[in-house]
């Protein structure tokens, strides 16, 4: 439905927009770029070239082809010229009322067959669709930040959204060498969802006093081969948009025990001890030498790391369990948004997943809280002696 050399809308120059529009100029793509502000356009591409210039200075790319990406790009400050447009994505501010609005006006500009997607993190495609009058040919198109470097695309079918429009809209986004991934209208999509607990339990951990930042993170890193530790991970994405992720899940999911934010990461953002950003965060930016040190006691790292695992497989079968998206695409979606060495249920497989419910079970023995509650469709994998994969 999408024609190859369809022109590209992208609304909001910030942060992903530029990236996006980074990626359909890269793939050849006519851009309009547009974003209410006049200064982060400015900004917006003075921060593309220098980005650009980076990659010729390593070789990585040609002049040609950097003067090519930038040239495909219009800068525009209204969207009048968007009914050239095939395909429109709007990445701007997260408010409801500000998206509906902004919606509302496109769709008397663009034409008939122009499919619309919003890069929403946390606002139901649903809602965002009641503002229009042709809601069938609205969906999510979900990149992770840095879009041109992040190969994972979360395609998020709406109520109303017609079959025929999502599956050509996913092969369009296939087609831009991004990974893509179908999930389902619920709150994080699959990767904010499933990857709570990998923040949320090392939380809980932290808080009971069974160890500091510094030896989880070692703990995730070395002994769990993940990139970086869940709380150098938090100082770098910020508490606040961290904790305000972490609470916006745990509302929409009507208080589900297993998403309860933690009073520690609370208390940073009240402090503005915000991460990386700030300074300070579980980490000092200024003064290193201030900074934890890990205690480096394999069984100590072994215990956090396995809990803090089946914690995240267990969510991961809750997805495949709720329907919010197949087995394979789950896999694919933590390898491919978050860098998770290996597929979480593959991860379940190998580590056999009697020995997950089994962990599961002993958690929830010993603390009594619904938070631990095993997923049924791991008990029913168990009993039925399966596994996820052949
Ligand atoms: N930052 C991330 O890691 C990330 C990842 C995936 C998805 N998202 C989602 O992408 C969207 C944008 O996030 P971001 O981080 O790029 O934000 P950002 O603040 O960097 O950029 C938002 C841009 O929208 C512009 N804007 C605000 N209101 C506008 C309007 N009415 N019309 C046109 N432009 C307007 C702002 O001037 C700004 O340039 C949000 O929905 C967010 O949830 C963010």
């Amino acid at each position: 439905m999408i024609k190859d050399n369809a022109a590209i809308g992208v609304i909001g120059a910030g942060t992903m927009g530029t990236g996006i529009a980074q990626v359909a100029s890269t793939q050849g793509h006519k851009v309009y770029l547009y974003d209410a502000y006049p200064q982060q356009l400015e900004k917006s591409k003075a921060g593309l070239k220098s980005i650009l210039a980076r990659q010729v200075e390593k070789k990585r790319m040609t002049q040609e082809e950097v003067d090519g990406i930038l040239g495909r790009i219009n800068f525009v400050d209204n969207i009048t010229n968007f009914g050239e447009c095939g395909f429109v994505i709007e990445a701007i501010v997260e408010d409801l009322d500000i998206k509906k609005d902004t919606f509302a006006r496109l769709e008397g500009i663009v034409s008939k067959d122009c499919v619309l997607a919003s890069n929403t993190s946390s606002l139901s495609i649903a809602a965002i669709s009641s503002a229009l009058k042709k809601p069938e040919r609205f969906l999510g198109v979900h990149f992770f930040n840095p879009a041109p470097l992040m190969k994972l695309v979360e395609i998020i079918s709406g109520i109303a959204t017609d079959d025929k429009v999502f599956n050509s809209t996913k092969e369009f986004i296939r087609s831009w060498n991004k990974i893509t991934v179908s999930g389902k209208d619920t709150p994080g999509f699959i990767v904010n969802r499933v990857a709570r607990p990998f923040y949320g339990e090392a939380l809980r951990i932290y808080e009971e006093g069974i160890a500091d930042a510094a030896t989880i993170d070692w703990a995730m890193k070395e002994i769990g081969g993940f990139r970086m530790g869940p709380f150098e991970l938090m100082d770098l994405i910020g508490h606040d948009v961290n904790y305000e992720v972490t609470s916006t899940v745990f509302e929409a999911f009507y208080y589900d025990p297993r998403f309860k934010p933690s009073f520690a990461q609370k208390r940073m953002v009240e402090a503005g001890w915000l991460g990386r950003k700030s300074g300070q965060g579980f980490y000092n930016y200024k003064d290193e030498s201030r900074n934890p040190v890990p205690e480096k006691d394999e069984k100590l790292g072994q215990e956090i790391f396995d809990r803090i695992l089946t914690m995240l497989i267990n969510e991961a079968c809750d997805a495949v369990f709720m329907n919010i998206a197949s087995i394979e695409d789950v896999d694919l979606a933590m390898q491919n948004g978050v860098n998770y060495p290996k597929g979480l249920l593959k991860w379940g497989d190998e580590i056999g997943l009697k020995n997950v419910l089994d962990r599961m079970t002993a958690l929830q023995v010993e603390y009594r809280e619904d938070r631990y509650r095993p997923n049924p469709l791991l008990k029913k994998m168990v009993a039925e002696q399966k596994s996820f994969y052949e």
